[in-house]
């Protein structure tokens, strides 16, 4: 991965999706011209624009893309240029019916929408190899070409293939894992429900079944499913490479994906690209947002990133879609900035007249340019020039939190304790309590090394193999503060319980295991007392055998009355904090107090709402602020505003809604992580 995603862009990149072949070509440029009034400086095209690149088979028109890409580098834009695997055109599945995907009940999926190949086809490999040739040997020293975009979300719409195609490839994948059948026959647990397998062939894919499917093959499928859309991507990376030398990425989704694992992903590509959209029933999407945003970075291990999309105002893909408040957008763009990305771009350019998208928010919306939404994009294009100096700095954490998309993966199988534990819901409920103690944090994966952490937090991590467990147990020993959540360490890589019974690869670093599970009917709640303070839980509770962990809190009724809830173990020079029911955010304030104190971290209060972040840079700091509240709010620095050019001597005044970049004396000298 390279630091710099763009070097031939000085400063950070601004735009968006851009679907000319939409529009007549007179508006191209107007297009342009208001790009320029916006500071736009990148754009994503061809993304869907196969049918017009090779409108027969073999048949390539590049013209009005040649067109396209020097009218944009004529007027200074710069090009992150599409390969449309996504969207294969209709000749392509007239001509290859077998090219389409096939779902789970047996259905084949119909021409229409976009996303519908099946990645296991031959012809669609072929095809997608010689679409990613040809764009790579015509634009590979195109002067306004700067980075290369390929598909477009891997993963959705739809990401599964249950046709024979890709049954023959899920064969094979497993003898590769696997090598044997005694193999897989151990990993599957095939012994139970008299599953044995004693031909390769026999394998199905995991379709409609009468009841549930062994949850270790379904594991396996997701593993091999997402292996799929890889391999995929490495035919278009691979072939663009061979040609062309700009750098390549492809777009992610963080916290909303849940097909790819981003841990092996982010290895792939040269630059990390993500799209975020907030989820409107959340009343506190920019939560939602920080995490991903966060997420992105730590995939990108650190380094700047790209937000290649996010809306200027509404989607049109949920079930009601809330318009962005004037400068929630601002706020948006300039909380992504400030966990790491030098790239703010949006879905779309102009907003469509036809077709799927056409209530879905644009830079350009329907309304024209004498709208809100246009102003605020032509503000956000000058802010982004005036803050053009935080490109490659880096956020700097002392708290990681684990994040694994094969525990995710594992927790969503059937037939779980409790349906009210959710992965999700678990991983936002302690980020957002470490959000609102303005506390930094990093993601890792649960095998990283995590030393430099003085806190890592472990919200779900059901699947935990025991290589992590004896990572997180070299941690504590060594002096970290670990804090876990429940429903932690229940399985390994193949969804088969720990031997030593649940919870085991965590008992030296917590000092117990679990006997129980105790969950709680549907919308029952029950109290926790810890230290005289009595906190709300509900959905889960357990039965612990302690090991040398002292309680903290217990269960005051509910099925686990009386039983320990909350722990704390000293191991080695660490400490590990555990958590055995569902806390929510707020009440989670009360065991990060002794978390805190433990791990030598001393959250700094801010007005409610205001959201800091800070870059770290060579020679300066640059500190991101976000007041999301409706309040006045204020913050004690010293240096400069880049947005406004003030100087700021002690202390920065913001009012609801408001946003800054001050640039500071660097901290480096202080001996900080770097
Ligand atoms: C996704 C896609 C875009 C567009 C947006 C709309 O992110 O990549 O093509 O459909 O959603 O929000």
């Amino acid at each position: 991965m390279t630091a710099d995603a763009f070097p031939a862009l000085s400063g950070l990149a601004y735009g968006g999706d851009y679907n000319p072949e939409q529009w007549p070509r007179e508006v191209w440029d107007e297009d342009v011209r208001l790009m320029r009034e916006a500071g736009v400086n990148l754009v994503s095209v061809g993304i869907f624009s196969w049918a017009l690149l090779e409108p027969k088979e073999g048949l390539y028109d590049f013209a009005w893309l040649d067109d396209l890409l020097d009218l944009l580098h004529a007027n200074g834009i710069a090009a992150d240029l599409g390969t449309p695997s996504v969207s294969p055109p209709a000749w392509f599945f007239h001509q290859y019916p077998e090219s389409r995907v096939t779902l789970k009940d047996g259905t084949v999926m119909g021409f229409g929408s976009r996303g519908m190949a099946s990645h296991a086809s031959t012809e669609y490999r072929g095809a997608i190899e010689r679409m990613a040739t040809e764009l790579a040997k015509r634009y590979a020293s195109h002067p306004a070409v700067v980075l290369w975009h390929v598909h477009n979300e891997y993963g959705v719409p739809v990401a599964e293939d249950f046709g024979p195609r890709a049954v023959a490839s899920w064969q094979r994948w497993l003898q590769n894992r696997y090598e044997t059948l005694d193999g897989l026959n151990s990993a599957w647990g095939t012994a139970f429900w008299g599953q044995r397998y004693d031909d390769w062939e026999h394998v199905v894919a995991p379709a409609a079944t009468p009841t549930i499917v062994n949850p270790a093959m379904k594991l396996d499928w997701q593993r091999f499913t997402d292996d799929q859309l890889r391999e995929c991507f490495r035919i278009e990376r691979d072939a663009i490479r061979a040609h062309a030398p700009q750098p390549i990425t492809t777009n992610f989704m963080a916290h909303q994906s849940w097909n790819t694992d981003l841990w092996k992903w982010a290895q792939e590509v040269d630059v990390v690209a993500d799209d975020h959209y907030l989820w409107s029933p959340d009343e506190d999407a920019h939560i939602g947002l920080a995490l991903s945003a966060d997420l992105t970075r730590s995939v990108a291990r650190g380094n700047p990133w790209m937000l290649l999309e996010h809306s200027t105002s509404a989607v049109n893909w949920q079930g009601r879609n809330t318009a962005k408040r004037p400068g929630e957008m601002r706020r948006n763009a300039l909380s992504h900035l400030g966990r790491g990305a030098d790239a703010i771009m949006f879905f779309q350019w102009r907003a469509s007249r036809s077709g799927a998208e056409k209530f879905h928010s644009a830079m350009v919306p329907h309304a024209g340019t004498e709208s809100r939404v246009f102003r605020e994009v032509v503000q956000l294009g000058a802010h982004l020039k005036d803050a053009a100096e935080v490109k490659g700095s880096r956020v700097v954490a002392d708290v990681a939190v684990l994040y694994d998309w094969e525990s995710l993966w594992a927790h969503d199988l059937e037939w779980r304790p409790s349906d009210d534990l959710q992965f999700r819901e678990r991983m936002r409920a302690y980020y957002e309590r470490l959000w609102r103690d303005n506390v930094t944090v990093d993601f890792a994966h649960p095998e990283d090394d995590l030393s430099g952490y003085r806190l890592v937090v472990a919200p779900t991590s059901y699947l935990l193999t025991a290589a992590a467990g004896e990572n997180l147990g070299r941690y504590v020993e060594g002096g970290g503060t670990l804090l876990v959540g429940c429903f932690s360490g229940i399985v390994d890589e193949n969804d088969a319980v720990h031997a030593g019974g649940f919870g085991a690869p965590l008992k030296d670093a917590l000092g117990l295991t679990i006997e129980e599970f105790l969950p709680l009917r549907e919308g029952r709640t029950m109290s926790v007392e810890l230290d005289g303070e009595q906190l709300g839980a509900d959905v889960w509770a357990e039965q612990i055998t302690l090991a040398g962990a002292h309680v903290r809190g217990t269960f005051v009724d509910g099925p686990g009355a009386g039983l320990p809830a909350i722990t704390r173990h000293e191991h080695g020079a660490g400490t590990g904090w555990y958590v055995g029911t569902r806390l929510s955010a707020a009440e989670l304030s009360a065991v990060m107090t002794g978390v805190y104190a433990d791990a030598g971290i001393a959250p700094v209060a801010h007005a409610e709402g205001l959201e800091v972040v800070t870059r770290r840079g060579d020679a300066h700091d640059f500190v991101i602020a976000v007041n999301h509240g409706d309040g006045d709010a204020e913050l004690e620095i010293t240096g400069t505003d880049l947005l406004t050019g003030a100087a700021i001597d002690g202390t920065l005044g913001l009012a609801g809604g408001d946003v800054a970049v001050v640039r500071t004396a660097s901290a480096r000298q202080g001996g900080d992580r770097s």
